[in-house]
């Protein structure tokens, strides 16, 4: 059983979330462990972008929206939407847990919808999932080649109710980056229709030529095969 309790605090050090409507989140990080133990820029940048109009324009308000979002790391993303309403599930591997459970209890008094951590590693069934959230969220979650396979199914199983799926990641050329994102590509095709979220549409200050929030909509009907 994975618990909260488990973080050393001396190993922790916070990073603060300022939102449109001037209160703050506070996302704990830790020195130790693994990539999803900090805050990306992309996380920043996807979380500061469901605050702004345009998503309102295209995706609707954030209050009792059913999101789930995928490889969280520290939850910062979502729990940005759980302040403005949403019912989040944030997810990730097992030994994340704990920080996702700390994070969603260091700001349980600013989050008006309801929280919870979970595990879901890619390519794995997604049964307790149920119902389907309708929307999922991913930041940086592409930067390994063999973990890209696993990663669509996920997709593909999470959205065959029609969710839409809003991704964004940093554009790098280091480690196996490139060569993972055009795994990614390829794989993504021929289930999802994809549109980049133009850069004036995302937060004025929360934005780079590096960064890209894509936006991914299902063009296989539900019954389609899913690959394995
Ligand atoms: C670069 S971090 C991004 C964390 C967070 N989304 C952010 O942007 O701050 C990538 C995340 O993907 C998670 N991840 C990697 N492989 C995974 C897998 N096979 N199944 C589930 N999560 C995975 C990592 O544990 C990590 O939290």
């Amino acid at each position: 059983m994975t618990s909260e309790n488990n973080m050393d605090a001396s190993q922790m050090y916070p990073r603060e979330i300022e939102c449109e409507d001037g209160t703050c989140l506070t996302i704990q990080q830790s020195y130790v462990g693994d990539v999803g133990c900090v805050v990306w820029d992309a996380a920043l940048v996807l979380s500061k972008y469901l605050e702004t109009k345009g998503f309102d324009r295209r995706f609707g308000e954030l209050k009792k929206r059913r999101l789930l979002e995928i490889g969280a790391g520290t939850g910062a993303t979502g729990l940005v939407a759980c302040k403005f309403g949403s019912d989040v599930t944030l997810t990730d591997l097992e030994e994340f847990v704990p920080l996702m459970e700390l994070n969603i209890k260091t700001n349980l008094s600013a989050l008006t919808g309801t929280a919870t951590a979970k595990i879901l590693k890619w390519g794995e069934d997604i049964g307790e999932f149920n119902p389907l959230p309708d929307l999922v969220l991913m930041s940086d979650c592409v930067y390994y080649p063999e973990a890209v396979q696993p990663l669509v199914k996920t997709l593909c199983d999470l959205s065959k109710d029609g969710a839409d799926i809003l991704g964004c990641y940093e554009e790098r050329t280091i480690g196996q980056n490139a060569e993972a994102h055009q795994l990614f590509d390829k794989l993504m095709e021929p289930h999802f229709s994809v549109e980049e979220i133009p850069r004036e549409d995302l937060d004025p200050v929360y934005n780079s030529d590096e960064i890209h929030v894509m936006w991914y909509r299902r063009k296989d009907g539900p019954t389609q095969d899913q690959p394995s």
